[in-house]
């Protein structure tokens, strides 16, 4: 048997096996068996790719290469819906729809899924091309992923050249069951739907596959005008009769009940009959019922039965006249997305955020909402000028959370462009992410010395992210270690800064040489390498700057993935930070200013007993000693304790001053030990010794 008749063959065969496992639910071989000729199949198409069939049942399989997404042209144009808000607007479309189109006229009325818009080209009876929206023009190919869908037909059994419009979606159970076995809280999606959208567009369709998406196809578009069906109904009809999933939860509306019962049975399709007068009562039982069904729903579709009255109405620049969705509720805030602003962070990482027209949410006005990464741009298909819906997550962050609306100027979906905003350099991609990949871009600069000097980390009083900005635009900073090296006074005479704060700057960069070491390591701002890591390092046995780059030198993943909690990215991270020329230099140079470069020493020059190792407090309220009171954390932090904002089940300790209210409820609630500040002085040996004395006297 040659090349060309063993494809065949073994097409034919697993073409079948899936036929009944998809349709009947029945397996004819063993799964061993047809995962082996699925291989051999496979490996023929790979050596033999000419000879492959378009709707081969490998494509079910997905693969593992990386997809693009290319942006394609549709060729039936992807129109939205115009809305409705309350049942009287659905009843004005009905009476104009009426008024124009006459007596006869009947209404479908379908569930709006809570999906993705797609659209299914077929040629000869051959699945081609699965596109998203996009802006209705314009969408991206992504075939590879929703061939994997058992839903989907890859072949008809017809030769027919269609193109069918559905909605990709997932069942909420499928949904449950899946962000349940996600165990990182940060990877789960919020919502069914955002989960749909981001599977559709998995890098890798073997990866899609694992996803449990459905599709509910809606609109048939047949480029023979001569095969397209009388109206709505027997298209779907046609399109159930040709292997698609139709939402079986169809209603049905004409002048009495009798003749809408009578005109489902001549399409042969199943449906709720109403008169006209039925509207209202049909779309309070939907909002009822909204709950309990399996799938999301924002609302119902009602279109035009007939296509030659659909075709008469025709269509407004966006909007079909012959159809309206009726929306449940009442959109949260909508606005305009007026642009987007390409940030680079401290780290180089490139976010894109939304500039949107101000709105009011939530007692405050939004005007910009961060949009995390093209990723999340291409999954919301968002474009300049469309319009979008806010939200705010956890009640506190904006967030775009869908395209009501789209764009009437043609624009595609928004891409981060190739090169850094800040300097021009060609941004590398990594995972989801954009970076811009040089050390001495000016934004990275900056950002690195304002996160250095705020108040979490050394708090550098009088140094926010406004005065780096003067500071390095006057060429006074230029890196981390220029804080201790410029001459804070010759800042007097700078836009915005006068004698005083030139002195409160000195003042603040003084008092920042004491910090801790874990709050120096946790300053230099390099990844992965936060409070809480350099913690974890410090009790660790790195204790000064020196044992980590002797580490980091000897390349040894090893002795890091050994300290508890420090996963092997980590690990590389923080190799490559202390391999790194410049790291290295600042380091030096901050050594050089006097900074602590290894875990506080007492008088003896011993380390400080860690005597707060594993334990975690919280502070309120204000002290005698302590002031500001970040000065008590340090001595914790410095004594292997870690610090916390907020009383938590996790808090062990709450530091607990003059005043301070609410903390001190919660500590007490969850039972917390709070220690006030004598007793924190004792734990800290402060008390009853002279100084000088060096011995320090615990507990
Ligand atoms: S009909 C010209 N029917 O809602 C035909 N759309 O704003 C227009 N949708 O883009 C679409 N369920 O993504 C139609 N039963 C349904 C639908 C439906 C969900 C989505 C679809 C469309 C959007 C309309």
């Amino acid at each position: 048997m040659n090349a060309k008749e063993e494809i065949d063959r073994l097409t034919d065969e697993l073409r079948l096996y899936q036929d009944k496992y998809y349709k009947e639910g029945t397996s004819l071989i063993s799964d061993s068996e047809y995962d082996r000729l699925t291989d051999r199949l496979m490996e023929l198409e790979a050596a033999h790719p000419e000879l492959a069939h378009p709707d081969s049942p490998t494509k079910r399989v997905g693969s593992d290469l990386t997809n693009d997404f290319p942006e394609v042209r549709h060729t039936i144009p992807v129109l939205s819906l115009d809305k409705a808000y309350s049942p009287d607007q659905v009843r004005d479309f009905f009476g104009k729809s009426i008024a124009k189109g006459g007596e006869l006229l009947s209404f479908a009325a379908e569930e709006k899924i809570d999906g993705v818009s797609m659209v299914l080209y077929y040629e000869d009876g051959v699945l081609v091309r699965a596109v998203t929206r996009g802006n209705g023009e314009v969408g991206n190919d992504v075939t590879a992923n929703i061939m994997t869908m058992r839903s989907v037909p890859l072949s008809l059994p017809e030769p027919l050249t269609i193109a069918v419009r559905g909605e990709v979606y997932i069942a909420k159970a499928d949904f449950e069951a899946l962000n349940a076995r996600e165990p990182d809280e940060a990877k789960r999606a919020a919502n069914p739907r955002n989960l749909a959208a981001g599977t559709v567009r998995r890098q890798k369709s073997s990866e899609a596959k694992l996803v449990p998406l459905r599709i509910f196809c809606y609109e048939g578009f047949w480029a023979d005008r001569d095969q397209t069906p009388p109206d709505h109904l027997h298209i779907l009809a046609k399109l159930k009769a040709l292997g698609f999933t139709i939402d079986e939860d169809l209603a049905f509306f004409s002048n009495t009940e009798e003749e809408a019962a009578r005109k489902l049975r001549e399409a042969g399709i199943e449906g709720r009959a109403y008169a006209f007068s039925g509207l209202e009562g049909y779309i309070a039982g939907m909002a009822g019922a909204r709950k309990g069904l399996g799938y999301e729903i924002d609302g119902l579709v009602f279109k035009i039965n007939e296509l030659d009255v659909r075709e008469r109405m025709g269509y407004t620049e966006h909007h079909p006249r012959w159809a309206i969705a009726y929306k449940f509720e009442a959109p949260q805030a909508e606005a305009k997305l007026v642009g987007v602003t390409v940030q680079v962070g401290r780290t180089g990482r490139i976010t894109p955020v939304a500039e949107i027209t101000p709105t009011k949410l939530g007692g405050s006005t939004i005007r910009r909402a961060t949009l995390h990464n093209q990723e999340y741009i291409d999954e919301l298909e968002l474009a300049i000028g469309d319009t979008v819906s806010i939200s705010k997550r956890g009640d506190v962050i904006p967030a775009v959370e869908r395209v009501i609306d789209k764009n009437e100027d043609g624009n595609t979906t928004f891409r981060i462009p190739d090169v850094c905003p800040c300097c021009g350099t060609r941004l590398e991609h990594i995972g989801a992410l954009d970076f811009c990949p040089n050390y001495g871009c000016p934004d990275q600069v900056r950002g690195r010395i304002a996160f250095f000097a705020s108040s979490d980390q050394m708090d550098i009083e009088s140094l926010g992210p406004k005065t780096v900005d003067i500071l390095y635009k006057a060429g006074m900073l230029g890196s981390i270690e220029d804080i201790y090296r410029m001459d804070p006074a010759a800042a007097a005479g700078l836009p915005g800064f006068g004698e005083k704060s030139a002195e409160l700057l000195a003042k603040g960069i003084e008092e920042s040489r004491d910090r801790p070491f874990a709050t120096v390591l946790s300053s230099l701002g390099i990844a992965e390498l936060g409070k809480k890591n350099a913690g974890i390092l410090i009790q660790g046995g790195f204790d000064s700057i020196d044992k980590l780059i002797e580490a980091a030198e000897a390349g040894s993943v090893s002795r890091f993935t050994a300290l508890p909690g420090f996963g092997e990215v980590m690990a590389e991270n923080v190799i490559r930070a202390f391999s790194d020329p410049g790291l290295l230099a600042t380091v030096q140079a901050l050594r050089d200013a006097g900074l602590h470069m290894s875990a506080d020493m007492d008088a003896k020059g011993e380390k400080l007993p860690q005597v707060f190792a594993g334990q975690v407090w919280c502070i309120t309220g204000s002290f005698e000693n302590f002031n500001p009171r970040t000065k008590a954390l340090a001595e914790v932090e410095a004594r292997g304790g870690r610090t916390v904002s907020s009383v938590t089940s996790k808090t062990t300790h709450l530091l607990a001053g003059k005043g301070g209210g609410s903390k001190r409820a919660e500590a007490e609630r969850l039972g917390v030990e709070i220690v006030d500040e004598a007793g924190f002085l004792r734990l800290l040996g402060r008390q009853g010794k002279e100084p000088g004395d060096g011995q320090l006297t615990l507990f």
